[in-house]
């Protein structure tokens, strides 16, 4: 019995490889520094989906029925009322993916990918106090979310940035929520269910809750020389350091480093705070020198939270958000799973071993 499940291999993919010792990403037979490179959304999304639905098509036919889509999708934005807007993003956004109709069809699968990306920026608006935008289906999708989330057409360096996020971040093994949706799936429950179980499962702070936490420690250290005794003190108190550490990977996590570059031509730009850029780097240093020290037997490095949250505080998403951004990206491989779970897959069963009481013979 593994308590965690780690190493217990538990489906067969196509999809994605995490290899944990070389750190290295693979989607669908592509590294993830190639992919983050050539890809936008649009084209790794095409490429996670392909042959797993009843329809082929490419990245350009995906962008245009996903922004046809996202326009349909934004009528649901009026069942925003203030009881939703009072919970945090990821759990209003939750509720309305909820209303959406299960299927297991390609129309079902395109309602999801257009549903986060229409709703967490709306939510974002109505919760601070601005009227929502309304979907340009003639844009990308990483282009749309951030004029949705603004009111603005985003600058090139900000669209790149988003674009490379959400490639970054599109499949990633069989992860929690990758794992809940495959799950849901292996009943026939249907895509929504699927997307929801992996959102649940996702907003954890083991899991994708974590970059907001990231920008919470950078706020409370402060300034660099603040670093080493901060950590210092909160492993100390038995926390965990946010942003670093991973089950699979026993070296730097190869995400953090493609949302590094992807961060670059904004910092070029001006269009990041740099005190924040070179902060974050010492406390990088720090954390890993202090991990080091502190637990000399556990290989721990940076993970891809780290970078998550410098990237998408730079492009303007409010902290609470990033678990909601995160889920627009992973929403794709949640359904690439599903959808492989369904077709080649059986119902998930497994068991547990009784360690209970047991009734007293009479
Ligand atoms: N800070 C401090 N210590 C950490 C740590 C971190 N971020 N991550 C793991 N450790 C330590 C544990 O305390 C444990 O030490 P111990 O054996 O002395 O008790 C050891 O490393 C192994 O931890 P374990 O809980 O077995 O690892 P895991 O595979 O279950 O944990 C994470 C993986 C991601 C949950 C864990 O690294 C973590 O909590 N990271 C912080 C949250 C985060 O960044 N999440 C985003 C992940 S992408």
């Amino acid at each position: 019995m593994k308590n965690g499940l780690e190493d217990v291999i538990a489906a067969e993919t196509r999809l994605s490889d995490v290899d944990g010792e070389a750190g290295r990403l693979i989607i669908r037979g592509v590294s993830l520094d190639h992919l983050v490179s050539t890809a936008t959304y649009e084209s790794v999304a095409a490429l996670l989906l392909d042959g797993l639905t009843e329809r082929h098509f490419g990245p350009a036919e995906l962008g245009d029925w996903l922004g046809e889509m996202r326009v349909r999708i934004f009528a649901h934005v009026a069942a925003l009322q203030s009881d939703l807007l009072a919970l945090p993003p990821v759990d209003a956004m939750r509720v309305l993916i909820a209303r959406l109709p299960d299927g297991e069809d390609f129309e079902a699968a395109l309602r999801l990918l257009a549903a986060p990306a229409v709703f967490l920026p709306a939510i974002l608006r109505l919760q601070a106090g601005n009227e929502p935008v309304a979907p340009d289906a003639s844009l990308p999708q990483a282009a749309d979310i951030l004029r949705m989330l603004t009111g603005r057409m985003p600058s090139a360096e900000q669209k790149a940035a988003l674009d490379a996020y959400l490639v970054t971040i599109s499949d990633h093994g069989l992860n929690a929520s990758t794992f809940a949706s495959r799950v849901i799936a292996s009943t026939r429950a249907g895509l929504t269910s699927s997307v929801l179980a992996a959102i649940s499962a996702l907003k954890g702070p083991l899991h994708g809750g974590a970059p907001g936490p990231v920008l919470d420690m950078f706020d409370e250290i402060g300034v660099s020389e603040n670093a080493r005794g901060w950590l210092g003190r909160a492993l100390d108190r038995g926390e965990r350091l946010m942003g670093f550490g991973h089950r699979i990977y026993r070296v730097r996590d190869p995400r953090a480093d493609a949302l590094k570059k992807a961060l670059r031509p904004l910092v070029l730009a001006g269009q990041v705070d740099r005190q924040r850029v070179e902060l974050s780097e010492a406390v990088e240093r720090a954390a890993l020198a202090v991990l080091r020290e502190r637990k000399p037997d556990r290989p721990l490095d940076v993970n891809v939270e780290f970078y998550t949250a410098l990237l998408l505080d730079a492009l303007g998403f409010p902290r609470e958000s990033f678990t909601g951004v995160f889920a627009i990206g992973r929403t794709v491989g949640w359904i690439a799973h599903a959808r492989e779970q369904a077709l080649e897959g059986r119902l998930i069963r497994p068991r547990s071993i009784y360690v209970g009481p047991v009734p007293q013979a009479a």
